[in-house]
């Protein structure tokens, strides 16, 4: 049985405003045909804000207490807030969900969404007298598939996976619905290492284009697929391979240090590769007093903070996620969350880190979050990172950063491309022989620390 918190259970024996609004200003309704969960959601709006909210739920544990926590974080809420309420803000006030129980904090969310533009559909185009009517009116209910088509979708690519063989390879920074199908969901380190491990047929990888690389590199007798070939890293195409070449020549006796961020092509004119997680370790245990590390310049800096007898030099690269926080943005967030500790990736600004309590990649900020006293945290990286956080420390609080940065390449992938992939064996991602095996090499040593 499924791990609930306190939280959660005194929802479920104790759930707030069930029931029905007669003439309701707005009704939303989800449901779950595979696990059997229906939500109702009624509102009543005074002006701008919602002045009642009741419900009707039939399903497991986590779906009323789901319902229940909706219903008061949305209760004297304005419309626009209220709508804002996301699946990770509901398992967050619930202490946290089972990552197989995710799905109903999803469910809670949308049935509220859906009974707000229920409201402001009705609203939309009437006159005053109208709108005025509609207070009395049960405005028409419709009953909308897209939940629906989540959970067949994923069935489906679950489905397609065992026919084919296939292990399903996701990066933290997937969307929600991508992370939950996945066998194993982890930052570029983990990923890669699973990669080499794996002895199934097809890997369907999840994240960016250099990723997929790296997997194929490890793979070259497996079949590497990218659910959305256009999903690449604007840092990794940063550091074009004949650039690459011509600098080195400009640095004869450096050891090439690449980022995991980068291409095949480029790996293979590379000594060693690094993740975030391992950057610094890397270069600590090389046997060379130079290194050119690219093409990321905020991690050199961070790297060469830490190697002081080192001479690093950079590439003039950056993430434009990572460099678009500014440390304003994690002050904002941090008069919001007064007594929360920051975790920054190491591909964020000076300014920034010198502000982090911690620092480390996507993965490490589980176990960080874990290992910390505190209960909030603010995260310093991609705004996505707040639900595997979720679901991997429950009972704490992520929140991310004022601008709430996303890569819009990461989100690129959705679940019906996904299905796609194992359906067509395509897209697939391949590395040329010549250069597989030559990158092959600073890859394994990065596995190998
Ligand atoms: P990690 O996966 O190493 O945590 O880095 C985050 C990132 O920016 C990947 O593109
Ligand atoms: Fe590249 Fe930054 Fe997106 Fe990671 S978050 S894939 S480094 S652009």
């Amino acid at each position: 049985m499924a791990e609930y918190s306190d939280i959660v259970m005194e929802h479920f024996l104790n759930p707030r405003n069930v029931g029905e609004i007669k003439d309701a200003d707005g009704i939303g309704e989800v449901g779950n045909p595979l696990c059997g969960d229906m939500m109702t959601f009624y509102i009543r709006v005074d002006g701008s804000r919602l002045s009642d909210i009741k419900y009707k739920t039939f399903g497991c544990g986590a779906a009323i207490a789901v319902s229940s926590i909706v219903s008061e974080m949305a209760l004297g809420k304005t419309l626009e807030a209220a709508v804002r309420i996301t699946r990770e803000d509901v398992a967050q006030r619930l202490g946290g969900l089972p990552r197989e129980k995710m799905h109903c904090s999803n469910l809670g969310a949308e049935a509220l969404r859906r009974a707000i533009r229920n409201y402001l559909d009705g609203r939309d185009g009437m006159d005053d007298s109208l709108s005025r009517q509609t207070a009395t009116t049960t405005p028409e209910r419709s009953f909308e598939y897209s939940l629906t088509d989540e959970a067949i979708l994923s069935e489906l690519i679950l489905k397609k996976k065992r026919e084919r063989d296939a292990v399903i390879l996701v990066h933290n920074y997937q969307r929600p619905e991508i992370q939950d199908i996945g066998d194993f969901v982890g930052d570029s380190l983990g990923l890669a290492l699973k990669a080499s491990e794996t002895e199934a047929t097809v890997i369907v990888f999840c994240g960016v284009h250099f990723m997929a690389e790296t997997a194929a590199i490890l793979n070259p007798d497996r079949i590497v697929l990218l659910p959305e070939i256009r999903a690449g890293c604007p840092m990794a195409d940063m550091a074009p391979v004949d650039d690459v070449i011509r600098v080195k020549k400009q640095h004869p006796n450096a050891t090439v240090v690449s980022y995991v961020n980068t291409t095949a092509a480029v790996k293979a004119e590379s000594d060693y590769c690094c993740t975030s997680s391992n950057a610094v370790g890397v270069c600590r245990d090389i046997d060379a007093d130079e290194i050119l590390f690219l093409p990321d310049r905020n991690l050199a800096a961070y790297v060469a903070g830490h190697l002081p007898d080192k001479k690093i030099i950079p590439w003039d690269g950056f993430c434009h996620v990572h460099q678009g926080i500014s440390a304003d943005d994690v002050r904002e967030a941090l008069a919001n969350h007064p007594g929360a500790e920051v975790i920054s990736l190491p591909e964020c600004t000076r300014e920034v880190i010198s502000l982090a309590d911690h620092v480390t990649s996507t993965s490490g900020m589980i176990s960080t979050a874990l290992e910390s006293n505190a209960g909030e945290f603010i995260i310093a990286t991609e705004a996505g990172m707040v639900y595997p956080l979720t679901c991997g420390a429950p009972g704490k609080s992520f929140y991310s950063t004022a601008n709430e940065p996303l890569c819009p390449n990461m989100k690129l992938i959705t679940l019906p491309k996904v299905l796609r992939a194992p359906e067509t064996l395509e897209p697939r991602v391949v590395v040329p022989e010549d250069i597989r095996a030559r990158a092959l090499l600073p890859v394994e040593r990065m596995l190998r620390l």
